[in-house]
This record gives structure tokens, sequence and C-alpha cells, in this order.
């Protein structure tokens, strides 16, 4: 088996899907690893170091492309200014592609949909269910957690005010106040960073469980109204709540965002599109200068105005809307990421061969796209197929 490792292309991006420990394991288990020239250098590992574990340096993108029967990737394919090609249009029939490619967001519609007429095979990393088998592949766990940590961070950086209270000669500074909306795994870590930080801080989820954990960790909870039997879906994941149920929770987060310096937005149900859950006119009430980190503009955001992988400043208020918050913290989250990635390869492989068990249920829920078909039901969903 063949198995290709390219520097990641988004903007900023430090992370890569492989580093010399892994690629030793790969080549121990009988794979040949390609991997681009450069391609650790945002996560500080060298050529020689991945040389030494075994690969074999490729100077041009395409070439591991066309070569390898397995593509590790951190982030969705992008369009490779560098090159002046789609990353899809370098991919070609059979092969495998295992990244994010959260493909129930609009804005990855396009991208799915050539993924499936290339006849590639595509695996998401979101889509890795959360159940005890499965946990040492779930990137998505790690990479919320770096998210939460690092969101909170860009927050604070953004904010123009102290997060902790302050006593000084000429009075005392409040602390800032930290609403954190879906308290799952980066909400949970966001709530922990910002409770480290002297942040007030206020939590916000459906699931009733999710609502228990904030506040052990010192959160206090603002009761959504919105009644467990309506949130709760299978496996205690969040179900998708209905129009008239979400339209009662915007109101009762209308009622405290305005108080807010940050927000933290952080909630999803697996495989969909993330609920809107701050309007236009909302932010419009919050104070100029405050900041909301949309982590979920993955699946296309919970605030409506949020500019997918972007940082923007409107109606006063600081949106960040960056998609690859883990990148900002690369050493750590690369470590988490390539580990995931390798625990996952080595499941879904069998004797150096990929072998799809297609009535596992890791494979049914992350498998996007095989024989040309788009397979992944969120998507199809999203996309009305
Ligand atoms: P999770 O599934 O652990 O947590 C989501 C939480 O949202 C759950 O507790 C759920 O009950 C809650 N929720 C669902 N609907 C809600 C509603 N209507 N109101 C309030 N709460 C609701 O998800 P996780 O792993 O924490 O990921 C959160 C998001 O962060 C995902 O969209 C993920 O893709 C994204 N992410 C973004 C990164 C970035 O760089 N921007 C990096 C890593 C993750």
């Amino acid at each position: 088996m063949i198995i290709g490792i390219p520097k990641e292309i988004m903007h900023d991006e430090g992370r890569v899907s492989a580093i010399p420990e892994t690629v030793k394991k790969m080549v121990a288990d009988g794979a040949t690893v390609l991997v681009e020239s450069g391609a650790g250098v945002g996560s500080f590992y060298s050529d020689e170091e991945y040389k030494a574990a075994g690969a074999e340096l490729v100077d041009d993108v395409a070439d591991v492309y066309a070569r390898a029967d397995v593509i590790l990737k951190v982030k969705e394919p992008l369009f490779n200014e560098a090159k002046g090609v789609h990353e899809v249009d370098m991919m070609k029939k059979g092969q495998y592609l295992i990244t994010f490619i959260h493909p129930a967001s609009p804005v990855n519609h396009e991208m799915v949909k050539n993924l499936a007429a290339k006849g590639v095979i595509s695996i998401t990393l979101d889509g890795i269910p959360r159940i005890s088998r499965a946990q040492n592949m779930d990137a998505l766990t790690s990479m919320s957690t770096c998210a939460g940590y690092k969101g909170i961070m860009l927050a604070a950086n953004d904010l123009a005010k102290f997060v902790p209270q302050i006593f000084c000669a000429v009075g005392m500074i409040k602390p800032a106040n930290v609403m954190v909306i879906g308290t799952g795994v980066g909400g949970l870590q966001a709530i922990a960073t910002a409770k480290r930080l002297g942040a007030v801080v206020y939590a916000a989820d459906i699931r009733p469980d999710a609502a228990e954990q904030a506040k052990s960790l010192g959160a206090k909870v603002i009761d959504l109204g919105v009644p467990a039997s309506e949130a709760v879906g299978e496996g205690g994941y969040a179900k998708r709540i209905s129009d008239e149920w979400l339209e009662k929770e915007r109101a009762v987060i209308a009622e405290h965002i305005k108080d807010m310096d940050i927000v933290f937005c952080s909630a999803l149900i697996p495989g969909k599109l993330a609920p809107i859950l701050i309007t236009e006119d909302m932010v419009k009430s919050m104070k100029a200068g405050s900041v909301i980190v949309d982590i979920s503009i993955d699946q296309g955001g919970n605030c409506a105005i949020t500019t997918p992988g972007e940082r923007d400043v409107k109606h006063g208020v600081v949106l960040e809307g960056i998609k690859n918050i883990p990148g900002m913290l690369p050493t750590s989250s690369t470590w988490m990421f390539a580990n995931n990635i390798y625990n996952l390869l080595k499941f879904l492989a069998k004797d150096g061969e990929m072998a799809l068990d297609m009535n596992d249920v890791i494979v049914q829920s992350s498998l996007v796209t095989i024989d040309g078909e788009i397979v992944h039901k969120g998507a199809k969903e999203a996309m009305g197929l």
C-alpha cells in the first residue's frame, strides 16, 4: 500500500497528517510512505526526520497524488493556488482519501460532488462515532479539545479588556463575561480555559448531561427551556430540535448575549448543518468590542453572519470564523491528529490493503463517497438528494 502525505495548503495551517513516529509505524506495517517535501515544517518536523523514519520525500505534490493508494490529509481538499489546480483534480479513481471533509456544510457540496465524480473513496474524520472502540481514532474529539482551548485564547487576544478581575490604584475592573453555547468536547474545554483565565463563565446546551458537566467545571448554566425528550436522540447525541424550539432557544440566548464579552459557539448535531443560534439582530445587540468565536463554522456556523474561514468585524463585534484553529497549536494538535489517523488507517486496512467493512458502524458513519456516489446521510440531506 502506498500512502501519500501532502503538505496542507489552507491559510496558516501548520498541521500535517503524519509525523515521523507514525511514518515509522506505517513502514513497519509494510507500507510505502510518500511525504511531500516540507510537509512537516509547520509542526516543526524536518524532511530529514521523515527520511530517517523511512519515508520517501517527494518534491512535486502531483506525484504524491498520482502514486498513492491512500491520501491522508488534515483539512478538506482545496484549490492549490501554487499549482493552479484543485486537490480533487489531482486525485484518481479508486484512491482513498481520509481527512476532515465536513460534507454537510454548503461550502463543501461542490467539492464532495467532484470527489464522487472522480471515483474517490472518501472517508471523513468528523464521521467517526464516539464509541469506546473508536476513541483512539477520534480526531474530532482531539481537534475540538484544541479548538476549545485556542479559541478562548484567540477571543482573549481580540478582546480590548482584561479577562480576569483586576484591582488597581484607580479602582476595580470587572472580569469578562463568557458564554459557551454547546458544551460538548470543544465547549467544555473552552469553559475550563475561560475559568482558568478568570472569566465569569455561562454555559448553554440542550442536553441535560452536557449542562451538568459544564456546571461541574464551574460554569453558570443558562436554562434553554428545551425538554430532554426534544433534545436527546440516539446514542445520547443531541437531536435537531424543531424550528419552534429553536426560536424559543434564540429568545433565551438573546436575553443574555447583550451582557457578554465573549461568546464561544460550538453547538453541533453530528454530521448535520450547525443550528443558527445567533441572528444578525442579536449581534447588533452586543457591546462594541465583544467577540464571537464560532467554531461550528465547519458545519456552517452557529452565528448567521460569521464568514467561513475569516476573522471579521461586523456591528462592532469581532467574529472569528477561522476553520483551522487547531492549526495554531500545531505541536500538540499534529501529535494528536497523526496518532488518531494512524489508528483509523490500521483499523481500515487488512493484510496491507484497504478493506472497508460496510457492516461496521465506523465505516458506515464516516464514508462520504464510493463508486461514484455520495453515501453520507447528513451530506445528502443538506444537498436535498
Ligand atoms: P460535540 O458533539 O462534542 O458538542 C456539540 C454540543 O452541541 C453537544 O453537547 C450538543 O448537545 C450541543 N448542541 C446541539 N444542538 C444544540 C443547540 N440547539 N443548542 C445548544 N447546544 C446544542 O462537538 P465538538 O466536538 O465539541 O465540536 C463542536 C464544533 O467544533 C464542531 O462543529 C466541530 O466541527 C468544530 N470544530 C472546529 C474547529 C475549528 O478550527 N474551527 C476545530 C475542531 C472542531
